[in-house]
């Protein structure tokens, strides 16, 4: 056991924030997953690599696979706990899916390294993929979300975050795989300014210059980290990694949501309690102020998984 190689992890899963990213969702065209696969194992190659080249920059990424794409993809095998976006409504909250078959995410600190390789990997990918939506995500003052509140404080942390972000030796075809989940959620952000400062510190469950978290009690049963601090049944804590960053232009802003961990679960049961509430119907009042235009599910499989395709 304690001899067993690790497959290597893809490494934007785990890496620290960046100043800027590119969101590639591509769909695959009917028929050439032949050709596919080892496509997008050297687009997975060529970003690890580049992670050494541009370290200067602290450029990272990973390739994703969709999960009603995996089985065209990989018919072999499955990750045990790879389903569908799990979508959800109530009232005018509205988690909506919306499925790709193949996401590139890269990160880095150079705007135009990430333009450049953005460019190389859709050219990778030849006329093989269709490429449906685009994003580029940058980092707002302090790595705040655009309503003004930093955003990753209470993310893992060193090593730590491996441990919550990669699967392990439960599903061993697929360890140092992760599962993930994207939202694009716009803000309505003239609602959110109009909103008193303690209104919007009360909706988050911490103040807003000094990102200080409000004592337990303090909390309304409505705020965001109230609704997403859950715990299992022997007390603790279900923990995610969150790799969001703002997007948008004028016309059209907000957060590119963007959950990774060793479990879907985590992340179906947080929104559950965001869009449902608890059982007195408490839900999260941060959700009057943005909306999810999106919701997508893929599995990262490690490097090594991907690289066995390569010719
Ligand atoms: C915490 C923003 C959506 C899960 C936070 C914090 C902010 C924030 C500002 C507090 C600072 C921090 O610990 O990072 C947002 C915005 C969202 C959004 C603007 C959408 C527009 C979500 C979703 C989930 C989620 C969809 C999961 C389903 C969490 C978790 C925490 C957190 C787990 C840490 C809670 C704690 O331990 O105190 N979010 N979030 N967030 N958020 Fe979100």
């Amino acid at each position: 056991m304690g001899n067993q190689v690790m497959p290597r992890e893809q490494l934007g899963i785990c890496a620290e924030g960046n100043l800027h990213s590119v969101y590639l969702m591509f769909n695959a065209i009917e028929g050439v997953e032949e050709q596919l696969r080892p496509s997008i194992a050297n687009v997975a190659q060529y970003i690890y690599e580049l992670t050494d080249q541009y370290a200067d920059s602290a450029f990272n990424g990973f390739v994703g696979i969709g999960a009603n794409f995996w089985d065209t993809f990989y018919p072999q095998a499955r990750p045990v706990l790879l389903k569908p976006f799990p979508a959800m409504n109530e009232g005018n909250r509205d988690a909506p899916a919306m499925e790709y078959d193949i996401f590139v995410h890269i990160r880095c600190d150079r705007y135009d390294i990430l333009h450049l390789v953005a460019n190389e990997v859709n050219q990778m990918f030849e006329d093989l993929v269709e490429l449906v939506d685009e994003e580029r995500g940058f980092r707002f003052m302090d790595s705040r979300d655009l309503t003004g509140f930093v955003d990753g404080t209470e993310n893992p942390k060193g090593r730590h975050r491996q441990q919550v972000a990669l699967v392990g030796n439960e599903d061993p075809e697929f360890t140092s795989g992760s599962y993930v989940h994207v939202q694009k959620y716009k803000h309505n952000l003239s609602k959110w300014h109009r909103l008193p400062l303690k209104k919007q510190e009360d909706i988050y469950g911490r103040t807003k210059v000094d990102d200080i978290e409000y004592e337990s009690e303090d909390k309304p049963l409505t705020s965001h980290t109230k609704r997403v601090n859950l715990k299992d049944d022997q007390g603790n804590s279900l923990e995610i990694l969150r790799q969001s960053m703002p997007f948008g232009s004028v016309k059209e802003q907000g957060l590119v949501f963007i959950s990774v961990c060793r479990t879907p679960e985590h992340f179906e049961k947080m929104l559950r309690s965001m869009v449902h509430g608890d059982v007195h119907g408490n839900h999260d009042h941060l959700m009057l102020f943005t909306k999810a235009l999106t919701g997508s599910s893929f599995f990262v499989p490690s490097l090594d998984f991907l690289t066995q395709f390569d010719d």
